[in-house]
């Protein structure tokens, strides 16, 4: 703003563009009289006030963006047709937002918790969106058991308080929490700045190449400029002394032109892998291990531009996980087939019908779908034919061009969980963090960030619940907490093995 200081301004308008008669006086009959119905831009002022706000998002609600490009690194024709990654140099438009999950739109950015990580890539094929987290892994692995996840991290209905109590009891009673529960205890739940921790898409997706070869892969954003983390307490003092820190961070750096980098590294499995892969390559809560699958660098994501206004570019963003671009489908991973549904479902009603036509959603490329009208449009095709098929030259799918990404299906219907491949389980990749991923100082914190976490109200039936889902983790981490709780020890839990 400072560099507007010496700019002579321009007329003020109303928002029809009409000269405004004055910034700072409403019209009276005579200096102290009523005020009149007739002075529009004051009623204006006021009615276009109370309709400031949208709904924040109803998880990941407090957050920053920037604008940059990705830029492909690596041949990987092989694997997919995206015409956005088709050429080594090739550069694309990005949007990235960042953000906390469970506080509102004013929460304080350093808290413990996973944080987002979302990219919109404005390809020459539409917008392709990767909506992922700074964590590898998720809570839960099925969509239908996330609102409940969600409700016991906000605030609960009699207090309006969030709830540590509610928060591991849901946990303790969820077995496949705890892979994301111990990441989210380690240091790397309090991340220092954005810029300083990794982002990876989670889900398992699908890349299909131009003979339409299908193969599985996984995303990894890695920071270059290296993970660094706040310890519980030091996190904990900047919730009070800077609750925008992160906010305040990525913009400044973007500012001094020391812009962030991630290296974008891929895990491909071949498409036959998947049936008898050692554990469920589609379960959100397990890696593939990076031994089974080495991750190969194929891009880097650069953030050069702050945005101009925050709630135009950043507060209206919307990103979902079913925009795909040719080349890329999604996998059989529930959780990931529930997103797809969810997130237009949500920029429905907190933006309005049109959102995909607000400047930072559009696509840099021709529209030609048959749905029309709806509150705000105003992008629009002239006199295009509204139905099809038509015989006025209407727009034509092409489904040889664009083959649906696809596997095979066929079963009962029925509501129960994956069938179990050879090492899957809840505690074994969580108890290999901890024994061989780890530092002893990471384990140390690791243990006193679950001990003072466990401490804030927590009912000591619960408090005991989580503690064996600690030992099966690993017989260390289960003593550190029993010690610190001050609970009786449970050494006869032992852990799942490696
Ligand atoms: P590896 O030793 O090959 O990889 C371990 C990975 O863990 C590292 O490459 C690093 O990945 C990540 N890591 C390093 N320090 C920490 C830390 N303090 N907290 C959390 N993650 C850390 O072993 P595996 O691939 O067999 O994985 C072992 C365990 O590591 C997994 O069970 C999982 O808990 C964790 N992990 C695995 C990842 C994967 O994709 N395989 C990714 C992240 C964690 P990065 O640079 O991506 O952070
Ligand atoms: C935001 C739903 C799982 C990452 C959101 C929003 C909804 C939602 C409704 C708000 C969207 C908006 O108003 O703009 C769900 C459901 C899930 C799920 C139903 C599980 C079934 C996940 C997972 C990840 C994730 C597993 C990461 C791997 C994000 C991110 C945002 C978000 C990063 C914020 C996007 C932004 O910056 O605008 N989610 N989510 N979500 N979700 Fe999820």
């Amino acid at each position: 703003m400072s560099d507007q200081y010496d700019q002579k301004p321009p007329i003020t308008t109303t928002d029809a563009g009409i000269p405004a008669a004055s910034d700072e006086h409403s019209l009276s009959v005579g200096p102290n009289g009523p005020l009149l119905l007739q002075d529009h831009y004051l009623i204006q002022k006021m009615a276009q006030f109370n309709r400031e706000r949208v709904p924040e998002r109803v998880v990941h609600a407090k957050g920053s963006g920037a604008f940059g490009y990705f830029e492909v690194t690596a041949d990987v024709s092989q694997w997919t047709r995206a015409a956005f990654l088709n050429k080594v140099g090739k550069r694309t438009p990005v949007l990235a937002r960042f953000s906390t999950v469970a506080g509102e739109l004013g929460s304080a950015d350093t808290v413990r918790d996973p944080r987002g990580f979302a990219i919109k890539f404005y390809t020459e094929e539409g917008n392709y969106d990767l909506v992922g987290n700074n964590t590898p892994i998720f809570f839960v692995r099925d969509p239908s058991k996330f609102q409940d996840f969600i409700h016991s991290q906000k605030r609960m209905p009699d207090t309006d308080m969030r709830s540590h109590n509610a928060m591991w009891d849901f946990w303790s009673l969820s077995p496949e929490a705890i892979h994301q529960v111990t990441f989210l205890m380690t240091d790397r739940g309090t991340p220092r700045t954005y810029r300083h921790m990794n982002g990876y898409g989670s889900h398992t997706f699908m890349w299909i190449n131009a003979e339409g070869k299908k193969v599985w892969v996984k995303y990894h954003f890695k920071t270059e400029q290296g993970i660094e983390n706040f310890t519980d307490a030091e996190a904990n003092a900047m919730t009070g002394e800077d609750p925008d820190y992160h906010r305040r961070d990525l913009q400044e750096a973007i500012r001094r032109k020391d812009y962030p980098v991630w290296r974008l590294e891929m895990q491909i499995m071949p498409f036959e892998d998947a049936a008898n892969y050692r554990f469920n390559p589609f379960d959100l809560t397990k890696v593939w291990p990076h031994s089974d699958y080495p991750p190969i660098t194929v891009g880097r994501l650069v953030l050069d531009r702050n945005p101009e206004n925050f709630f135009g570019e950043i507060e209206q963003a919307s990103f979902e996980p079913a925009n795909m671009v040719p080349g890329i489908g999604p996998s059989p991973d529930k959780m990931l087939l529930g997103r797809l549904f969810s997130y237009p479902d949500a920029h429905r009603h907190r933006i309005g019908t049109n959102y995909l036509q607000l400047p930072v959603n559009q696509p840099r490329v021709e529209v030609h779908s048959y749905n029309k009208d709806g509150a705000m449009r105003y992008r629009h095709n002239g006199n295009q034919p509204v139905y099809a098929p038509n015989s006025y030259n209407g727009p034509k799918a092409d489904p040889e061009l664009h083959p649906e990404a696809s596997w095979a299906a066929n079963g009962e219907l029925v509501r129960s969980a994956y069938t179990l491949h050879a090492e899957d389980g809840d505690f074994v990749q969580a108890g290999n963090l901890y024994r061989h991923v780890l530092s002893p100082t990471d384990r140390e914190h690791l243990a006193s960030n679950v001990v003072s976490h466990m401490s804030k109200g927590v009912e000591k039936q619960v408090q005991e619940r989580a503690l064996k889902l600690w030992y099966q983790v690993d017989q260390e981490l289960g003593g550190r907490v029993a010690k610190g709780l001050g609970l009786e020890a449970k050494s006869e839990l032992s852990p799942a093995g490696d």
